[in-house]
């Protein structure tokens, strides 16, 4: 069954070529703005996965991976800001250009824990790279030095997201319609 059939995928919210386009631009943008320093991209497991991976080719400074998965308690598709670290950095930041990329703000609790959690090991700078953000449910405003796409607040799933471990390999983002939550 190919992904146009699948009844539980509603409408295409952004499309390969978009995504493709945005995710060049986002890393031009890095790269003027990192110019003659190098930057750890620390990745948010594991709906970060594909964005990391694209921007970072698309990236021309030197960069280095890193990554975390963190887990927020509560049903699949809504957050409930109870973050939990399920596996924590190898790497040490101090002294170093963290950019945390995450796949999609929602209400913006997990980033504000990571940022504030992050932020206490000594970055020489810290700054979020988000693909995605929610409009209107941050609950504490969230300084997002990069954002690729403001998208209306329904469930996505697709380049990364998922909705109970299926869709992360849609290589587009799509409104999730299943009964799933
Ligand atoms: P927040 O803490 O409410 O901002 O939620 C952020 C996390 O919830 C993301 O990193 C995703 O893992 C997950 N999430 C939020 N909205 C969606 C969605 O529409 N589709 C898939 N996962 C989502």
């Amino acid at each position: 069954m190919g992904w146009k059939n699948d009844p539980s995928l509603g409408k295409v919210v952004i499309d390969e070529k978009q995504l493709n386009e945005r995710v060049q631009q986002l890393a031009a943008q890095i790269s003027i703005d990192y110019s003659g320093k190098s930057v750890l991209l620390i990745g948010v497991l594991k709906g970060a996965i594909m964005f990391i991976s694209d921007l970072a080719r698309a990236i021309t400074v030197p960069v280095e991976f890193d990554f975390m998965a963190v887990s927020s308690y509560g049903s699949s598709t809504k957050t409930s800001g109870v973050v939990r670290i399920i596996k924590d950095l190898d790497a040490d930041l101090s002294g170093k250009h963290v950019l945390i990329v995450e796949d999609i703000v929602d209400s913006g609790l997990t980033l504000s824990y990571l940022m504030r959690n992050l932020s206490q090991r000594g970055p020489a700078s810290l700054g979020v790279v988000a693909l995605l953000v929610k409009v209107g449910i941050q609950y504490a405003p969230l300084d997002l030095k990069y954002v690729g796409f403001e998208i209306p607040p329904e469930f996505v799933v697709g380049y990364g997201l998922d909705v109970s471990e299926r869709y992360r390999n849609l290589p587009y983002i799509a409104e999730y319609i299943g009964s799933e939550e």
